[in-house]
């Protein structure tokens, strides 16, 4: 394949957002997961350092928390302070025991220096309560919240400036589901009630890519919103189990930005798109395998609540293919950072996340090191490229269909701060080496090419185990062009030192 660009044809800077994470009072993400005050791991606050750590390597930008469906039967004022109840979660149907709640998770957020970002609750929850939430965490010390905030001992306010509302209230599955014209309404009521608590605050709500849906949200309260919430898993296992192998995962990659499209289509044609942004504030391959025998029984040890292993931790299953896809998915995000400000990979520790926890330590699943790879290794700048000879590949997708997608995918980069290029070229072919003939003479210097592709399509990282890690090499000198050998089943940034 090969591919030309022009390092002054920018498509745009990225937010650093696009590389943000998810957590929901699921499965062992919070209690078990981040959380967990009896492991030796844990730090004064109860906060494991081992994640904390991890969660510091990949630049965790924003987190997006308390959830998910979870959110939309929780109750805020029920998890601070001194006198807490423990609740039943009616989403996940799980007693929890509410110790870890808004002033927790800002503490999260301070550790690992991301941006909080709030979902409120939606389905049982009013917009008087939300904007509580809004006055509690951001209000110097007016009113009853604030001052609540301060007794509980934090002086300061929290500054949470990225509030959801709701989750994904148009779905069946969702507490308190809504229809199109119930969501509008309550949207605008509470999209009015928190900016009057706090103007600063940027607001969103889910979309889906119904248009009628999008069409009544937007009409109503476009003019309240920042941005429009979206989140898509492809590979939905969520009773079966049943994971798509390789191929049909690669068949996944097919058009791969279709639900931005729609979205930014309606944005442009509502004259929406300068004003508001896409949030794919969730996004994974993989849909979470629900175990639906969640519910705390009396009498188990500590070991059996905390780790109760379920089909979402057998690390095998966390291969290749979700590396490969991942970068994919991150490529598309790159490619529209006109419009998509930010995202959030569901979620980052357990269930399936791309940090897992045992008793003994911590396993970085072959997406973490997809995230170590953006992150850290390449630019923030966008640039615009354009290619022939993109070599194609044919797949049967896991509804049978026969497919054909290409077999590479390329984003390029360049630094503001910084001369040179990084380059993200990800190889889709399971066992074929492909060849990428880079073609442009506004460069010039030594090449380091950073690559990710284990052993074959199926190697994972497990306790004690690591088949998928980034591996550095040099490739030789760039003048005004060159071939790089990429490897089968592969995620790769190539460095263009100047
Ligand atoms: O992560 C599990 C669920 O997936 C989330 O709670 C929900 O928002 C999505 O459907």
């Amino acid at each position: 394949m090969k591919v030309f660009l022009n390092p002054d044809r920018e498509i745009g800077r990225r937010s650093p957002m696009l590389y943000g994470q998810f957590i929901e009072h699921f499965h062992r993400q919070i209690y078990g997961g981040v959380y967990d005050p009896q492991s030796p791991f844990a730090d004064e606050d109860g906060f494991r350092t081992d994640v904390l750590e991890a969660m510091r390597r990949i630049k965790m930008p924003i987190l997006r928390w308390p959830g998910g469906c979870f959110v939309s039967s929780y109750h805020w004022k029920d998890a601070v302070g001194k006198e807490r109840q423990p609740f039943f979660d009616k989403a996940w149907r799980v007693e929890d025991p509410n110790s870890f709640g808004t002033d927790e998770y800002i503490k999260l957020c301070r550790k690992t220096g991301c941006e909080p970002y709030i979902c409120t609750n939606a389905g049982t929850g009013t917009a008087e309560e939300m904007s509580d939430w809004v006055e509690y965490c951001n209000l110097e010390s007016e009113g009853k919240y604030a001052k609540w905030r301060i007794e509980n001992g934090y002086e300061q306010p929290h500054k949470v400036k990225y509030w959801s509302i709701g989750n994904e209230n148009y779905g069946f599955w969702e507490i308190g589901a809504k229809t199109a014209s119930e969501w509008g309404r309550l949207v605008k009521e509470a999209a009015k009630m928190i900016k009057h608590v706090d103007p600063t605050t940027e607001l969103t709500a889910a979309a889906l890519t119904d248009i009628h849906w999008n069409i009544e949200l937007l009409e109503n309260c476009g003019e309240f919103l920042d941005w429009i919430s979206i989140h898509e898993y492809w590979d939905g296992i969520h009773q079966t189990n049943d994971y798509a192998n390789y191929e049909q995962v690669m068949a996944y990659t097919d058009r791969l930005g279709h639900s931005i499209d729609e979205v930014r289509g309606l944005l442009t044609a509502m004259k929406l798109d300068k004003k508001i942004k896409i949030a794919f504030d969730e996004w994974n391959l993989r849909g979470w395998y629900h175990p639906n025998v969640h519910t705390i029984k009396q009498g188990v040890t500590r070991e059996e609540y905390l780790y109760p292993r379920d089909k979402n931790d057998d690390n095998t299953k966390y291969t290749m293919a979700d590396a490969v896809f991942t970068a994919c998915f991150l490529n598309e995000l790159n490619r529209n950072c006109d419009i998509v400000g930010m995202a959030n990979f569901a979620p980052v520790v357990n269930t399936r996340g791309c940090i897992y926890t045992c008793p003994e330590g911590i396993v970085l699943r072959s997406t973490y090191h997809v995230f170590d790879l953006y992150v850290n290794y390449l630019g923030d700048i966008v640039l615009d490229t354009w290619s022939k000879e993109t070599p194609s590949m044919k797949v049967k997708a896991k509804d049978g269909r026969e497919l054909s997608v290409d077999a590479l995918d390329i984003v390029a980069t360049k630094w503001s701060d910084r001369p040179g290029l990084a380059i993200a070229a990800v190889n889709k072919e399971p066992e074929e080496a492909l060849t990428l003939s880079l073609n442009f003479h506004s460069a010039k210097g030594n090449v380091k090419l950073f690559t990710i592709s284990g052993n074959s399509t199926e190697s994972y990282n497990d306790m004690g185990y690591e088949e998928v890690r980034i591996e550095e090499s040099e490739a030789g000198a760039f003048r005004m062009g060159m071939e790089i050998a990429l490897k089968a089943h592969s995620v790769n940034v190539i460095w263009i030192e100047e």
